[in-house]
This record gives C-alpha cells, sequence and structure tokens, in this order.
C-alpha cells in the first residue's frame, strides 16, 4: 500500500511535534502544511517535506490528501474537522475539540455519520506506563477498581495572554485528565470541583484558578479525583494511581535516567523530572499517530473518538460549574 499522504494544519509548538511523527512513521509522508504564518509552514518543510500554503483549502481541494493532523488553535478545530469531513479525509484533530459545547452538539450527528475516522488528541492514553495501568486494571491485577488518582502539575503556568484565551483550567488542563478518568471509567455520573488562586495573581485576574481538585464518582461507585496545579517546585508531575480491592498499581514520574546519588545528606537522590510535557509524552505522541493510522487500514477507529472529546468538554463544563456554585454537577446519561 502506498503510503498516507498527510496534510498538517498549524505549525506551531504541537505542529511540530506531529510534523516529526509523520516524518518517523512508516507508511506515512508529510504532504502539506498549512498556516497563515508561512515561514512556520515553510520551516517544517524544509526540514520534514511537503506543499506549504495559507489557506487549507487549497490543501483539501487539492485531492492528494489521505488524512490531516489538526494543530492549529481550539477555534479552528471543528471548521476544519467539517471540511476534512466533506473532503472524505480522515482527521486526528488535537484537543480540546473546542470550549463551546454547543458547538460541538451542532457538529456531532455529521461527524459520527461520516466515512472517514475522527480522532481527538488525547495522547495520554498512549503513554506507556498509563496504557500498561489500564490494561492491567482491565485484566484484574487489582480486582475491583475503587479508586483512580490522576495528579497533574505543570511545571509554572502559561503566559497571562493564552490564561486569557484558554477557557479556563478545567477546559484547558484538566482536559486531559477529564479524558485519562474516561480511559479508565468511561461512565461518570457526577462531578465536585473546587479551584482556587493560591500563588498567581495574574490568573486570578483572568477569573480562572491556578489550584483545582476534581472528584467525579463512576456508575459503578469508583472514585476518581484529579489534582492540578499549575505550577510545581520540583517540574512536570504526572503520576497515577489505581487502587482496588486486591492492590494498587502506580505510575511514577519519569526522569531522564535511572541514576540515583548516595551522600552524607541524602540517599536514593534522583535527576530532576523530565520537566516538559512535549519530552514527557514523546513516545505518545508518535504511537498515537501510528494507531490512528492503523485504525484507517482496518477500518476502524481505534483512538479517542469525536464523542470522547465531547464527553471530556462536558465534565470540564460540569467541573467549571461546580467550581463556581459549590455544588455538585450531574452528568447521569450526558456523556
Ligand atoms: N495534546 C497536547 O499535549 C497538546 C499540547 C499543546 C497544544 N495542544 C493543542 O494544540 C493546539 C495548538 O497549540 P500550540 O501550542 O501548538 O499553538 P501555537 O500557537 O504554538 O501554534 C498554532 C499554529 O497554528 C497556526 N494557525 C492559526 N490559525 C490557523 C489556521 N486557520 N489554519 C492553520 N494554521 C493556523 C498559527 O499560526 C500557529 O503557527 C491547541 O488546540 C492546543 O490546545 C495540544
Amino acid at each position: 500500500m502506498s503510503d498516507f499522504r498527510i496534510g498538517l494544519i498549524g505549525s506551531g509548538r504541537i505542529g511540530q511535534v506531529h510534523a516529526g511523527s509523520i516524518a518517523d512513521t512508516k507508511g506515512a509522508t508529510l504532504a502539506w502544511i498549512c498556516d497563515p504564518f508561512i515561514d512556520g509552514a515553510n520551516t517544517l518543510a524544509a526540514q520534514f517535506g511537503g506543499k506549504t500554503t495559507t489557506d487549507p483549502e487549497e490543501m483539501f481541494a487539492s485531492g492528494d490528501v489521505d488524512a490531516v493532523v489538526v494543530a492549529s488553535p481550539t477555534p479552528t478545530h471543528l471548521d476544519m474537522i467539517d471540511r476534512a469531513i466533506d473532503a472524505g479525509v480522515h482527521v486526528l484533530c488535537e484537543k480540546p475539540i473546542d470550549l463551546d459545547i454547543a458547538k460541538v452538539e451542532k457538529l456531532r450527528d455529521k461527524a459520527n455519520a461520516a466515512k472517514v475516522n475522527i480522532a481527538i488528541g488525547f495522547n495520554r492514553r498512549f503513554d506507556p506506563q498509563f496504557e500498561s495501568i489500564k490494561n492491567r486494571v482491565q485484566s484484574g491485577d487489582v480486582g475491583k477498581l475503587e479508586q483512580l488518582v490522576i495528579l497533574s502539575r505543570d511545571p509554572g503556568p502559561a503566559p497571562r495572554a493564552y490564561i486569557a484565551v484558554s477557557g479556563g483550567i478545567f477546559r484547558d488542563m484538566t482536559i486531559h485528565d477529564f479524558d485519562m478518568a474516561r480511559y479508565f471509567v468511561p461512565d461518570i455520573v457526577d462531578v465536585f470541583a473546587a479551584g482556587t488562586n493560591v500563588f498567581s495573581d495574574d490568573i486570578k485576574a483572568e477569573n480562572d484558578y491556578d489550584s483545582a481538585t476534581v472528584t467525579m464518582r463512576g456508575r459503578g461507585g469508583e472514585i476518581i479525583v484529579i489534582v492540578n496545579s499549575r505550577h510545581s517546585a520540583y517540574g512536570y508531575d504526572q503520576r497515577l494511581e489505581a487502587f482496588g480491592d486486591e492492590g494498587m498499581l502506580y505510575a511514577d514520574n519519569l526522569t531522564d535516567t535511572s541514576v540515583k546519588r548516595y551522600s552524607g545528606a541524602t540517599t536514593e537522590a534522583a535527576e530532576p523530572y523530565i520537566d516538559n510535557f512535549l519530552v514527557r509524552y514523546a513516545i505518545s505522541y508518535r504511537r498515537e499517530l501510528a494507531l490512528f493510522l492503523d485504525g484507517i487500514r482496518s477500518g476502524t477507529n481505534v483512538n479517542p473518538t469525536f464523542d470522547d472529546g465531547r464527553a471530556a468538554l462536558i465534565l470540564a463544563d460540569a467541573a467549571t460549574e461546580s467550581a463556581r456554585t459549590g455544588k455538585t454537577v450531574s452528568v447521569d446519561g450526558r456523556l
């Protein structure tokens, strides 16, 4: 079979990661790069190949693209998914699917009826640590799952201008953790969230929280706890614990090597945690793309779907409401 011709929409931070993944993936060719900032597209094309354009329509109309990876800003995501469906092109779209659930609902029927695969970029499902825990929970390693704890803290806050348009901590940051929660417990019934401002005046001025927790209940009585902070003195903190009646599975943070130093002052002193999401999750971005392409080949949608993107946004909206009102918000039957 000839290579999948992939069009990349957006050549910024995450677009550059996807360009590298496409170039590294057997059976894939970077055919197009679209970005109104044409210098960014041209820089990537010089490195990885592909035609460039400022207008994604030129790429869709060309007929020489089989799939697109959408790595442009969030407000463009639904429009790009819609155009990909119309062009008969498979689409892997970055998270979040959008910030406005009403717009997501509007496209939902068309997306679910589409003949093309639509995947949402919840890459953490493809992190080998978390995937291993998921598979082991599924095979009964901890018995009945009772509690899931997701700890997710960024090394430092994004700039204020980013926070201002991010949709708030729950839609921007916790969105990954909501999807991780649903990876283990798809059927969540209610959401209680608390948010505070403990360190960032900028985030407070944007009417957003810099520290948050979310507690959710699954249909089977599972409790899911998410802990977020926009800063962490010891670096990028990404841990997960699955607790059941027969035991517990735990994924710790990663360091570059496993070397530890022993001295008069400390024992087991390890290197700092991998402090950058692009590096910490590098493998997951590549596996996400590889599995997206496998899904197209086999005619199944193996990645998080349009509806998974929708569900994560519903949970984020519920958490936002809960944190503002102090009340538990039911999502029973809505996901
Ligand atoms: N899965 C993850 O871990 C992850 C990580 C980072 C960002 N993201 C998501 O990826 C998206 C992009 O984030 P980023 O950090 O790369 O942003 P960025 O600002 O670094 O890059 C966005 C790029 O898209 C271009 N662009 C703007 N409008 C466009 C359009 N209509 N068509 C094509 N290109 C357009 C911009 O010129 C820019 O080069 C966001 O939705 C973000 O939430 C996901």
